[in-house]
């Protein structure tokens, strides 16, 4: 059956991308971007007293019992196991950092990062077409625009990095078998702030369900789905740089993210693109102002 090989797949791909998604979080924390030791006393000490405080109010407000609190014990020793506490934490929690984090920019919407990013793709003129295999399958897409400061002035020389899925719903460096840059590349904006990039439209897909998420998922009757999207890093020299995720309208899952990620201002407009070949979306980026 096409089905189960497929299927087979699927899990066999889900189980290396989380622990690749692991072992990338652990490089870059190793090479210091955020630290522990940075953080106040005082605020871990009232942050973690008002995490403790709520996960009390709950076990007394809704009578957890022993038998409900030693799943729990078996499951979060899993997900360390698994490796799978940043899947846990950017399906289930980045959603409000990143919300909390843009709340004072006037310009383009934000989302979530996720696990997949890689710094360092390889640079591409203003127009150039993203690394790729040969007969790479799916929907060709021409994603074109424009980066400007929030006053209206175009931002010549800014930079575009763009990350997805192939169209099976995979991450080179994470699923084993593809090319090492597959679907990742850096743009440099030309004279007026304009960008086109030549891709391929990506396919949605599941977060790894072979693992303690997926237990979890499983066990509370949920699904693992995120909706189809580009992933994006937009900067200039002064300007905040905006991580963001682009999605494709008539996507069910862009009303039930399972990341909860999905802004309605992060919804493109694709239309056949006049070459007759694939799709056409245009979307401008607009960065604030480093204060
Ligand atoms: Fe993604």
């Amino acid at each position: 059956m096409t089905d189960t090989s497929f299927g087979t797949e699927v899990t066999a791909r889900a189980a290396q991308s989380g622990a690749n998604a692991s072992a990338r979080f652990r490089e870059r924390m190793s090479t210091a971007e955020t630290h522990t030791a940075a953080i106040d006393t005082a605020r871990v000490d009232y942050l973690a007293s008002k995490v403790v405080k709520s996960i009390n109010d709950i076990i007394l407000d809704d009578k957890v019992s022993y038998e409900e609190y030693n799943a729990l014990k078996t499951w979060l020793i899993k997900v360390g196991e698994d490796g799978e506490w940043p899947l846990f934490l950017d399906v289930w929690l980045e959603h409000s950092v990143e919300e909390v984090a843009s709340s004072h920019r006037k310009g383009s919407k934000g989302t979530i990062e996720g696990p997949y990013y890689i710094g360092g793709s390889p640079e591409l003129a203003w127009d150039g077409t993203i690394p790729m295999r040969d007969d790479e399958p799916g929907t060709p897409l021409l994603f074109a625009g424009q980066v400007r400061a929030v006053d209206g002035t175009a931002l010549a020389g800014a930079k575009i990095e763009l990350w997805h899925a192939d169209d099976l719903g995979f991450y080179s460096q994470f699923a084993p078998g593809l090319p090492e840059w597959n679907l990742r590349g850096t743009w440099i904006a030309n004279a007026d702030g304009r960008y086109e990039i030549h891709t391929r439209r990506p396919a949605p897909y599941q977060i790894p369900t072979d693992g303690a998420c997926g237990q979890l998922i499983a066990a509370a009757g949920w699904h693992a789905w995120r909706p189809a999207h580009l992933h994006l890093k937009v900067s200039a020299p002064g300007y905040e740089l905006i991580t963001t995720q682009l999605y494709f309208p008539g996507d069910p899952h862009n009303e039930d993210d399972i990341a909860s990620a999905v802004k309605p201002e992060l919804l493109l407009d694709p239309k056949d693109d006049p070459s007759g070949d694939g799709l056409r979306v245009d979307y401008d980026f607009v960065l604030d102002p480093e204060v």
